[in-house]
């Protein structure tokens, strides 16, 4: 599964990206304002950091909003992936995205059925939202599950990009369900690679060392 940071922000993206596990970024509205600067302001930088994916999301709302605003921060960089809202004019602009050879990365997904119907837009990742959908006491991993089999059943060659991620469940069971991708907070990222055990295992380790005058 490829892991992708969730993140707008700089210091958090370089940190990540450090570590070598940074396959891909996606910003949202709520991301940027976060960071206090303009998207595409923080896209120049985020593509000087991370080779792949990068999504940045459009504010129109309309199809011809969507695609002149699409069109310009897609010239931005090759790896630029547009993200578009899953509304009606979203997935007209999707399909032309497509036709132009521009990625697109749709967003706000939370049936399977509007899944499927990004796919035939030509969609190159779908984002259905986990914890959002666990925060009103639904099953957001059964959503990524549902989604995995329908592709699969018709070879939709849209990815499955979890998001919403919340927690390290999210993403052990986002991979054991076949999401293509996982879109991960900086925070959640740290908690992944964490474990008392491995803690504990160091100080022993390095008060043996010690002990010995190493
Ligand atoms: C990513 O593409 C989404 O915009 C993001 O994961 C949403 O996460 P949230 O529900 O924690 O805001």
């Amino acid at each position: 599964m490829d892991i992708f940071i969730d993140s707008a922000d700089l210091d958090e993206i370089r940190d990540a990206s450090a570590m070598g596990l940074v396959d891909g970024v996606t910003t949202n509205p709520s991301l940027i304002a976060k960071v206090g600067r303009s998207r595409d302001e923080v896209i120049h930088d985020i593509v000087e950091v991370v080779d792949g994916p990068i999504s940045a999301e459009v504010i129109a709302t309309d199809t011809a909003g969507i695609l002149a605003e699409g069109r310009a921060v897609a010239a931005i960089h090759e790896n630029i992936v547009v993200k578009v809202p899953l509304i009606a004019d979203g997935l007209k602009a999707v399909r032309t995205f497509t036709e132009e050879g521009i990625k697109t990365n749709v967003t706000l997904c939370f049936s399977a059925t509007q899944a499927m119907l990004a796919a035939k837009a030509g969609a190159t990742y779908i984002s259905p939202f986990i914890g959002r959908i666990d925060d009103v006491s639904g099953e957001g991993m059964e959503l990524i599950q549902e989604i995995v089999a329908i592709y699969e059943n018709y070879g939709y060659g849209t990815k499955v990009l979890a998001a919403s991620v919340r927690h390290p469940l999210h993403v052990k069971q986002a991979a054991l369900v076949g999401a293509h991708v996982a879109t991960i907070p900086h925070k959640v990222i740290h908690q992944l690679l964490k474990h008392p055990l491995t803690d504990i295992g160091l100080d022993k380790f390095l008060a043996d060392a010690a002990k010995q005058g190493q």
